[in-house]
């Protein structure tokens, strides 16, 4: 442990981590390391998988199954294949779907617009009633969860995770008592960053919640965006939300979103939202107001190219991905796990890995680190309005490097971690 050494000895350390660390500023011109962990992309080899994408209609094939001629306006819901391809990877039935866009989260805007401006249900309910509504958003988490609510005047209430799923009593308290609270993100699967799959009490928990909500248009913002993304055959398995919710009595609190953004090309995929009945037709209400329809020439290639090879596609993905993670939590164990100055995830899918430091020393770490060349997500960035409040948590991206530059970077991480850590040490002793 860093924290019980001799201050002479610590000092020793800080002195060789220091000469490496400047070895590495002073390197200059090509020799300048140029990584970057903080794109949460897949990498160009995930995206060839999925190059037949580009070429796989003939132009006899552009009409559907049912008939539907892509090229032409309409069907603002999609095409029935798009919403069975939806279905296969959200597991609910295709009817209950909305396939549009080419990205879940131009769902989610249009969602948050809706029950802001409209209200979800055809009645008299909607956000705008309240004079300050407010939205629970767990911690760490997706920054643009965070963005698109500070950008509908949405106040955010930070929930923590715990070990394995979130502080439901928090979650409780919150909803039961405050009429303001009129949604809860979550990221049920492979957590954008932490890597939690909500256990199946959890998911039970949260599909209740509209009926213990003190307001009466709570919503459930489910972003099952790592749905279908196992690094392993060993995956987390997510109970169905739809299932309980019918239940309980609260479908019509639920929306559900996913997309292909991380299944063929990120930028050029399609987006799919579920919800009951009631909540999809005020969707489309709205949707109608931006589009004729989707663009159902890209939902044909996506359900012609997925057609019964979703799981073996994955797979592929996995292969790619899973030596990179595996990298990852390699060098974080090497190097860290004897000094006990930070703790991370090690996810079973998903995107990220949770890495969290020393408290009040994730910014300097990130900022030593741009200084040798580098790019980590700024600090803060999981946390709503950029506020960590303890300057603890870092997310790591290693999808996107190639495994030469995840080492690199890795090692890169691990010397700041172990120079900052140090010096904090040091300074308090
Ligand atoms: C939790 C989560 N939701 C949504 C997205 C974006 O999805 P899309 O490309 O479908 O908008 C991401 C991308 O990183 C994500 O991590």
């Amino acid at each position: 442990m860093l924290t019980s050494l001799q201050a002479e000895k610590l000092r020793e350390l800080e002195n060789s981590w220091s000469l490496e660390y400047d070895r590495l500023v002073r390197l200059s011109g090509k020799d300048r390391l140029n990584l970057d962990l903080s794109r949460g992309k897949p990498s160009p080899e995930q995206l060839e998988l999925s190059n037949l994408l580009a070429n796989n209609l003939e132009p006899n094939e552009l009409i559907s199954s049912s008939g539907i001629d892509t090229r032409n306006y309409g069907e603002l819901s999609g095409i029935p294949e798009a919403k069975c391809l939806g279905a296969a990877i959200m597991g609910v039935p295709a009817d209950e779907i909305i396939a549009a866009g080419n990205s879940s989260l131009t769902l989610m805007y249009i969602t948050l617009s809706t029950a802001l401006k409209k209200g979800l249900w055809g009645d008299k309910r909607k956000w705008d009633n309240s004079t300050s509504p407010k939205v629970l958003a767990p911690v760490p988490g997706y920054d643009r969860h965070f963005a698109m609510s500070e950008f509908f005047d949405l106040q955010m209430i930070n929930i923590d995770y715990t070990a394995q799923s979130l502080d439901v009593d928090q979650i409780k308290q919150f909803v039961s008592q405050d009429i303001s609270i009129k949604a809860i993100w979550c990221v049920p699967k492979y957590g954008n960053p932490t890597g939690i799959t909500l256990p199946d009490e959890t998911v039970e928990f949260i599909a209740d919640l509209p009926n213990i909500a003190a307001a009466d248009d709570f919503v459930v913002l489910w972003d099952n965006a790592y749905a279908v993304h196992d690094l392993s055959p060993r995956m987390d398995k997510l109970a169905s939300i739809r299932d309980v919710a019918l239940k309980k009595g609260t479908l019509d609190h639920i929306v559900q979103f996913a997309s292909t953004s991380k299944i063929t090309f990120a930028g050029a995929g399609v987006g799919f939202l579920s919800a009951s009945d009631k909540v999809r037709s005020e969707i489309l209400k709205y949707l109608s107001i931006l589009t004729v329809g989707p663009d159902k020439v890209n939902q044909l290639r996506h359900a012609r190219f997925l057609d019964n090879k979703l799981e073996t596609h994955m797979s592929a993905h996995a292969d790619i991905l899973r030596p990179k993670f595996d990298l990852v939590s390699k060098i974080l164990e090497e190097e860290l796990s004897d000094l006990a100055i930070a703790d991370w995830t090690k996810p079973k899918g998903g995107y990220f890995v949770s890495f969290n430091v020393m408290d009040g020393l994730a910014r300097e770490i990130v900022h030593l680190a741009k200084d040798v060349g580098l790019t980590l997500t700024p600090a803060g960035a999981t946390f709503p309005y950029g506020i960590d409040s303890k300057d603890r948590n870092i997310r790591i991206a290693p999808t996107f490097a190639k495994l030469s530059e995840l080492e690199s970077a890795m090692k890169v991480l691990t010397l700041c971690t172990k120079l900052a850590s140090a010096r904090k040490i040091l300074n308090q002793g």
